[in-house]
């Protein structure tokens, strides 16, 4: 007896007409016509299920948290700061682990099975850190959050920045983060890369820094990032995040770094809807689009995970947690349009970041946890260009959000009909 059956799949791989059998949380059987008894049937009617989406860059402290105090004017990345500095005198543990949960229920009825979460550590109350400690065990059965203890205003430019990220990882937070680009100079920004990826190996954690989040050319962070990643022994635990900087860079001096990166095995996560939202604010025209080299990147064989960064924050005013959201603005940006580029971007919202997170049992195969989405869409391609509807989403063998196809009911002619946008141009 199995706890979940779900019939005529369509998977990933292209495969369809698949049953997929879940017992004790875990996928027991993948294969066409199962016809062993189950607890429940889901029939998934042919449309995609894919893994959960994975978000591998997400600021929870922040999320929901729209005009308070006020707005962001200017739309820059550097208003966004100063307003979020403001918020964090005011705001309170429970105010957060509110909205949180909220941005966590939402994230989950979009698929979203895992979210890495920096958390500002540069509070002497580290408010930020308790309420989402809380969080991260509130919502653990259904969502997997990671947390990055993030310096927000420098590890060395805050005066007790230092001793407060040691006392979040003390607490539990899972990942090291850091902003050299915002460090005092670039000896600063470099000295606080090597501090805080030491941090990490003596603590066996992995590294994951807001990295060059910038339009200055100049700003070289990854170089040093890559070399003490290396140095340290922390090859593949180690992100940079947003490298926006690289967009600027010059070309002879980026044909030397990517292998840099490629030697150290370091991940890149650029966040597409905040990437082009908050860079090329100080050009006129020609405007820089400010997204990292994706394509460069991923051809030298780095994983590249798409985050989300922001929703209804400092930073972004919106957003709604859909994962396929980022993907489509990854793919506008960076040109990704061949048929292999536009499935690359599915899987930048999903198996590449989950590799990034260092995720378990991640994958719709056998012997894999049973987590899944399934998608109003027969392919990935698909999935991006409709944002497909989530029809359902399954964690551990459970059905834990559910919704009906959506159709359009048309009444055109004599004879209504219904139409379904994901069986257009089959
Ligand atoms: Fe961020």
């Amino acid at each position: 007896m199995f706890d979940l059956i779900v019939k005529n799949a369509t998977l990933t791989d292209g495969r369809s007409g698949i049953d997929i059998a879940c017992r004790d949380g875990a996928i027991a059987a993948l294969e066409p016509g199962i016809t062993a008894p189950a607890k429940e049937v889901l029939d998934a009617g042919g449309y995609l299920v894919s893994p959960p989406f994975v978000d591998p860059h997400f600021h929870m402290d922040a999320t929901l948290s729209l005009g308070r105090p006020r707005m962001n004017v200017s739309g820059t990345l550097l208003e966004g700061i100063a307003l979020w500095g403001e918020l964090k005198e005011v705001q309170t543990v429970d105010e957060i682990v509110a909205r949180a949960v909220q941005y966590c229920e939402l994230a989950v009825a979009k698929g979203i099975g895992a979210i890495r979460s920096h958390v500002d550590t540069c509070d002497d109350r580290l408010t930020g850190v308790q309420a989402l400690l809380e969080v991260r065990a509130q919502v653990k059965d259904v969502l997997d959050l990671q947390l990055v203890a993030f310096p927000q205003d420098g590890v060395l430019r805050d005066p007790s920045a230092l001793q407060n990220t040691i006392r979040a990882l003390d607490m539990g937070v899972d990942v090291v983060g850091g902003i050299p680009h915002f460090e005092r100079t670039m000896a600063d920004g470099a000295e606080s890369v090597r501090l805080l990826c030491e941090l990490a190996a003596e603590r066996g954690l992995r590294v994951d820094m807001h990295c060059d989040e910038s339009d200055d050319p100049l700003s070289r962070h990854i170089e040093t990032l890559a070399f003490e990643t290396q140095r340290l022994g922390l090859q593949g635990r180690v992100a940079g995040s947003h490298l926006t900087s690289m967009h600027s860079m010059d070309n002879y001096y980026v044909s030397k770094l990517i292998p840099l990166m490629v030697e150290a095995d370091v991940h890149a996560v650029p966040n597409p809807l905040i990437n082009i939202m908050l860079q090329g604010r100080h050009d006129s025209y020609p405007k820089r689009r400010g997204q990292t080299r994706v394509r460069e990147l991923r051809d030298a064989g780095i994983t590249v995970g798409f985050g989300s960064d922001c929703v209804m924050d400092p930073w972004y005013s919106l957003g709604k947690a859909d994962m396929l959201d980022v993907a489509f603005m990854g793919l506008h940006v960076g040109q990704l349009s061949s048929r292999a580029d536009m499935e690359w971007c599915f899987d930048a919202v999903t198996s590449n970041s989950a590799e990034i997170m260092g995720l378990e049992g991640y994958g719709v195969n056998k012997g894999a946890a049973a987590n899944f989405v399934l998608l109003q869409a027969s392919n990935k391609i698909d999935a991006i260009r409709l944002r497909a509807h989530r029809m359902a989403v399954v964690r551990k063998g459970r059905v834990i959000s559910r919704s009906e196809p959506v159709t359009h009911q048309l009444s055109l002619t004599d004879t209504p009909k219904d139409l379904d946008e994901a069986k257009i141009g089959q």
